[in-house]
Order: C-alpha cells, then structure tokens, then sequence
C-alpha cells in the first residue's frame, strides 16, 4: 500500500507442522528493473512473471507517466512500448512512488540526464528515507535536486539539458545508488564509471547488457568497477522474471522454526549477490537440501527443501550483510527460536530501510520476550531456543512488510500469538503471503489478538 489504506492489524498463531509447496511471486529488484529498462528501450518488451505488489505497480505507473505504453496482459504478463534512451517526456503530475525506495531512486536516476522536470513524493516510510545519497551523484551529471531539509521526498529534480558523463564511487553498499548512477548515465555522452567497494545486487548490469547496453565490470582490489557507454540504443527483449528470494526467506525460516515442518520452495535464486540468509541458514544448522539446480530468467536458481531444524546462533560476517540485506529482520526471528547467541555486524544500512529495522526488530522482539543487545551498525539476538520465545504482544510494523512478515513468522513459533499493528504493507512486495502460508498449515488471521 501506499499508507493511504486502513491498517489491517494480523496475528499469527502457534501452528502445527508446515507442508507443502510454496511457489513465492516474482523478484521484486528485477521487477522494477524490467518495467523501467523497458520503458528506455526502443520496441515492445515483454515480461512473464511480474510481481504485481504495489511498489512494482507503482513503478509502471510512474513509466505511463514519462511516456511508455505499459500495459497488463494477464497474472504477472505485462508489456511496454518503450520511448528509447533520452525519450522520456515531462509528466504532467507528481510521481508518487508509494513505499518504494528502489522505485523512486531509480526513476530519479533515468530522468536526471533528460530536459525535463519531475517532482516525486511517497508514503510516510518513504517520506523519511534520504535521498542524498542518490541526489548527490546526479548532481554531477547537472542535475538539480529541490526536496525537504535532510534530502526529504517531496522532492523535485530538474533533470540535465547537456548531462556529462561521471566517475562515481559508491560511499555506502547501496545497489540503489549504483543503479540510479548507471541509469543516469544512459543519457551522458561518453563513459559513466561507478565503483563499489561491495558488490551488491547486480540486477541492473546484467539487465542493461541483456537490452544491448556496452557494459563492463571488472573485478580490482579497489573494488567493482562498472563502465557504461552512454547514449546505446536499447533493444525491447522478453524478460522472464525469476522468484523472489528475498519472499523466499519467510516460508523457509516459518519451516526452520516450526516443529515438524517439511516444504518445498522451488525456484529460489542462489545469485551470489542474493543468497547470503541460506548460507547463514545453513551455517546455523539448517536443514536445507538445495535440489535441481538450474537457471531461470538469468539467474541461477534451486528448489528448498526445508525441514524443522534445531538451530545454534552464529556470527554473520559483515562481508556478507549486503547479499542478505533484507533478510535480516528474518533471520532475527530465526535467531530468537535458535539455541546461543547471533551477531550480526555491519547492519547499518538497515537503519535507512522502509524502517529503522534494527530498531523494529529489538523492540518488537523485546516485547515478544526475547533478549536483544544493539548499536548503530550491530544488532545481537539472545536465542531462547525451539518452543523457547515467550510471544503475547502487540508488534509495530512501521509501514514496513518485512518487519510485519517476521513478526508473523515468529508468531507461529512462540508460545503466545503475536500480532502486527499493520500487515497492509506486506502487499508492497509479497501480496500472496496469507493465501500461500495458510495453504502450508500457517494460522495467521487478520485481527488483533
Ligand atoms: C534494492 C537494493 C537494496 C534493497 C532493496 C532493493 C534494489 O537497497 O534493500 O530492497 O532493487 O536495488 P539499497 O540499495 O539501499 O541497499
């Protein structure tokens, strides 16, 4: 949603063993990345297996509004006539993103090299999220930016008349920023370099080539260094969306905690850029079989198999925070249910996320009676063990559906129900959650406790 519904509060309840098949919808990340690299290209793109959560139909939306055909065909079939590289025209409203930080980053970054002028606005999360980080760089092309004190959304960008080319080093691990960068730098003559002393998610680079963009990464101690040509002509392509891990994590780690379950998640990507919860996972003492692996959609992906497992806590290796980022507020919930102690440094990025997430998680897992110790960048959950989590409280969401998610997840484990303020975020990226948990045995049902 995008913070205009009613909340929907929700609570989950001890379930009995899960079962079954869970079939997760579309990745999120190339999701947005499909509608809008469509929208840039010359011809009609095709795209099966579409998420259709409301950040990712705001996102069209946005694309109708710069001037693309986007239309709906059926479940996750969607088609766009794109307007080519540099032909993107004014929108005659504001764009309003929704929840979406990927979407609104983004779209900055594919219209501050064009002549015209955008203003962009979202919910209440996204409201508070900064936008510097994407600002900044595209000030260098010769874009302006004119938004809220802190680099707040509304926010209005006046796009570059003659854009300049940039050599650009990501200050934080942020796929965002580099891909409002690269996307920016489709309409600059010339090379656009970004470096990033991480590697993140690399939805766009592989994207940009597969629509026929000259793009290279090289691999150096400094870090990835990706050079874009400005100014190709896109080719429209099919685009066949894989499953979206990061929904992947929750029916995996409800499996992990919940006693005598045993499911199967088929087609979860194991890019390495994505696949850093089931390597935790599985270094925690998960019983995870990773079977028929194949690609799909470009992406290296494997059936989950998941069965109930007694777990041990562990310490997650920094290096490894920007491949499960997202996964975080999950894995706390796995670490709660497991036996010791999980450290998970380097989390600072999760403070600027759809919430504070550190800070949702430890007060929401204090209140659920669970031991947690946090800083600016740290987040440590004191496991209570399986059947240990006491439970009995009222969760905040923060108009944040992952932190909702979890806090049901953990619901389904823990003594006592545990209910969210607010499941309606949960739409924005997982709209089938409900359905597809409650086919597995989970009893999660829309009311307060
Ligand atoms: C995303 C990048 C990540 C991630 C977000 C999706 C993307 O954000 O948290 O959900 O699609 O590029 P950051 O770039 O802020 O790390």
């Amino acid at each position: 949603m995008s913070g205009h519904d009613q909340p929907i509060p929700m609570t989950a309840r001890k379930s009995g063993p899960l079962r079954g098949v869970a079939e997760v919808p579309g990745d999120k990340s190339i999701s947005h990345r499909a509608l809008i690299l469509g929208a840039l290209s010359v011809g009609e793109t095709h795209v099966t297996g579409l998420l259709e959560g409301q950040d990712v139909l705001d996102t069209a939306k946005a694309m109708r509004a710069f001037g693309a055909e986007v239309l709906r065909h059926g479940p996750g079939i969607w088609s766009v006539h794109g307007v080519g590289v540099g032909g993107f025209a004014e929108p005659q409203d504001v764009i309003d993103c929704g929840n979406s930080g990927t979407g609104v980053r983004l779209i900055m970054g594919c219209m501050a090299t064009s002549p015209i002028t955008a203003t962009f606005t979202g919910d209440a999360s996204l409201r508070k999220r900064p936008m510097g980080r994407v600002t900044d760089p595209l000030a260098l092309f010769g874009a302006r930016a004119y938004g809220r004190q802190g680099g707040r959304l509304p926010m209005t960008i006046v796009g570059a008349a003659n854009p300049v080319p940039v050599r650009y080093t990501v200050p934080m691990p942020s796929a965002q920023v580099k891909s409002a960068v690269l996307l920016a730098g489709l309409n600059a003559p010339g090379e656009t370099v970004v470096i990033e002393k991480e590697p993140t998610r690399d939805h766009s680079e592989r994207m940009l080539a597969g629509f026929g963009a000259r793009i290279q990464t090289e691999i150096t101690p400094e870090g990835r260094i990706i050079t874009l040509q400005g100014q190709p002509e896109l080719k429209a392509q099919k685009v066949a969306v894989p499953r979206d891990p990061s929904s992947a994590a929750f029916p995996v780690c409800a499996a992990l905690i919940v006693e005598g379950s045993d499911i199967l998640v088929p087609g979860v990507s194991q890019s390495l850029t994505r696949n850093g919860l089931f390597i935790t996972l599985v270094e925690m003492g998960a019983d995870i079989a990773f079977e028929n692996p194949r690609e799909e959609g470009g992406e290296p992906v494997a059936d989950l198999r998941v069965r109930f497992s007694t777990l041990s806590g562990i310490e997650v290796p920094s290096d490894r925070a920007a491949s499960m980022i997202d996964e975080f507020p999950v894995l706390s919930v796995v670490a709660a249910c497991a036996n010791g102690t999980t450290i998970m440094r380097g989390v600072k990025e999760l403070r600027v996320k759809e919430s504070d997430r550190i800070d949702a998680m430890a007060r929401g897992l204090e209140a659920c009676g669970v031991r947690v110790e946090e800083d600016e960048d740290t987040l440590i959950v004191h496991g209570m063990g399986p059947n240990g989590v006491p439970g009995g409280a009222t969760t905040l969401s923060h108009l944040d559906h992952r932190i909702a998610m979890s806090f049901l997840v953990l619901g389904l484990a823990s003594r006592k129900p545990i209910s969210v303020d607010d499941g309606s975020p949960i739409a924005t990226s997982f709209p089938v959650f409900e359905p597809l948990m409650a086919a597995m045995g989970a009893t999660i049902s829309r009311s307060n406790r």
